[in-house]
C-alpha cells in the first residue's frame, strides 16, 4: 500500500486555483493524468501546462458548474480524452456572501446551493459508469468546517456542506458493491482567493485565527496531500467518512 498514484486518471473540479490546483499538481506529482475542470481558460491551460511538465497527461475542461448541462457534457468529454476514470475530486465551490438567514435573499440561497451542491450530483452521475468499469474509483468531496456545526451569517454555505457530508456517505453505501469508495475532505481556514476576506484587516484575520489551536492558515498543499492519501490505495478499506484537517479548529470546546 501506498500513496502512489500511477495509472490513475483523475478529474478535478475548482482546479484553476486554490485547492483544486493543489490537488490536481499533487495527483500528477503522485503518477496520475488529471482532467481540470473550471470557469477560467487561463488558468486552466496554466495548471495543465504544470501537469504535463511533471511527465504526466493533462485534459482541460472548461464549464461553469452552475450550467447542469455544460457541465456535463465537459464532464463526460474529459472522461473520454482521459480514456476513462478513477478518482472524482468534487471541489468546486464558495461562498461568496456573509448574510444573517432573516435577512437572506432565496436567490442568494438557492446560488450558493446550485454551486456548492447540485453541480455536484450532475458531476457524480456522469462520472459513475466510468468510476465503476474498473472496480476501483474514489470520490472525494470537499466540504468545509462550516458544515460540521453552526455556521453565523453563512447559514446557506454551511447547510450547503452539511448537505455534501449526507451526500458523501449515501453514496458511499450505495456505490460500495461497484468498488468506488467515497468520502468527504474537510478544510478548516485555507490561505486562498475565498478566504481574502478575512485578511483583508488585522483584526478580522486575528478573529479568525483565534478559534485555530495551531494559530495559522493552512495552505492549499496541506489539504491536497490529504486528498492524495483519499485517492490512493492507501486508504483502500474507507469509504463513507469525514477527514478533517483544520489545524485543530473542530476540536475546540
Ligand atoms: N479556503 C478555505 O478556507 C476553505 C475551507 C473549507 C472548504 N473550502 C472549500 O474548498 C473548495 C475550494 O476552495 P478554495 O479555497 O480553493 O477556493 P478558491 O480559491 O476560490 O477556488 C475555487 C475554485 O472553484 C472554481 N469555481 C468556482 N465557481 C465555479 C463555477 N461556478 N464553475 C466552475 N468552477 C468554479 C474556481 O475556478 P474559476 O473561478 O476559474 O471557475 C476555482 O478553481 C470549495 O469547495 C470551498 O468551499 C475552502
Amino acid at each position: 500500500m501506498s500513496f502512489d498514484l500511477t495509472g490513475k486518471r483523475a478529474l478535478v473540479t475548482g482546479a484553476s486555483r486554490g485547492i483544486g490546483r493543489a490537488v490536481a499538481v499533487a495527483y500528477a506529482r503522485a503518477g496520475a493524468d488529471v482532467a481540470v475542470l473550471a470557469r477560467n481558460a487561463d488558468l486552466l491551460e496554466d495548471v495543465a501546462g504544470e501537469i504535463r511538465a511533471l511527465g504526466r497527461r493533462a485534459v482541460v475542461a472548461q464549464a461553469d458548474v452552475l450550467e447542469a448541462e455544460t457541465t456535463r457534457a465537459a464532464v463526460t468529454s474529459a472522461i473520454a480524452e482521459l480514456g476513462g476514470l478513477d478518482v472524482l475530486v468534487n471541489n468546486a465551490g464558495g461562498n461568496s456572501f456573509s448574510i444573517p438567514v432573516a435577512q437572506m435573499r432565496v436567490s442568494g440561497w438557492e446560488k450558493t446551493m446550485r454551486l456548492n451542491l447540485d453541480s455536484i450530483l450532475h458531476i457524480t452521475q456522469e462520472a459513475l459508469p466510468a468510476l465503476a468499469e474498473d472496480k476501483d474509483g474514489a470520490i472525494i468531496n470537499v466540504s468545509s468546517v462550516a458544515g460540521l456545526r453552526g455556521a453565523p451569517t453563512m447559514a446557506h454555505y454551511g447547510a450547503a456542506k452539511a448537505a455534501l457530508l449526507s451526500l458523501t456517505q449515501s453514496l458511499a453505501i450505495e456505490t460500495a458493491w461497484m468498488g468506488i469508495r467515497v468520502n468527504a475532505l474537510v478544510p478548516g481556514w485555507i490561505d486562498t482567493d475565498l478566504t481574502d476576506f478575512l485578511r483583508a484587516s488585522e483584526e478580522a484575520e486575528k478573529g479568525t485565527l483565534s478559534r485555530v489551536p495551531m494559530q495559522r492558515w493552512g495552505t492549499a498543499e496541506e489539504i491536497a496531500e490529504p486528498a492524495v492519501f483519499l485517492a490512493s490505495s492507501a486508504a483502500a478499506f474507507m469509504t463513507g467518512q469525514v477527514l478533517v484537517v483544520d489545524g485543530g479548529l473542530s476540536a475546540m470546546p
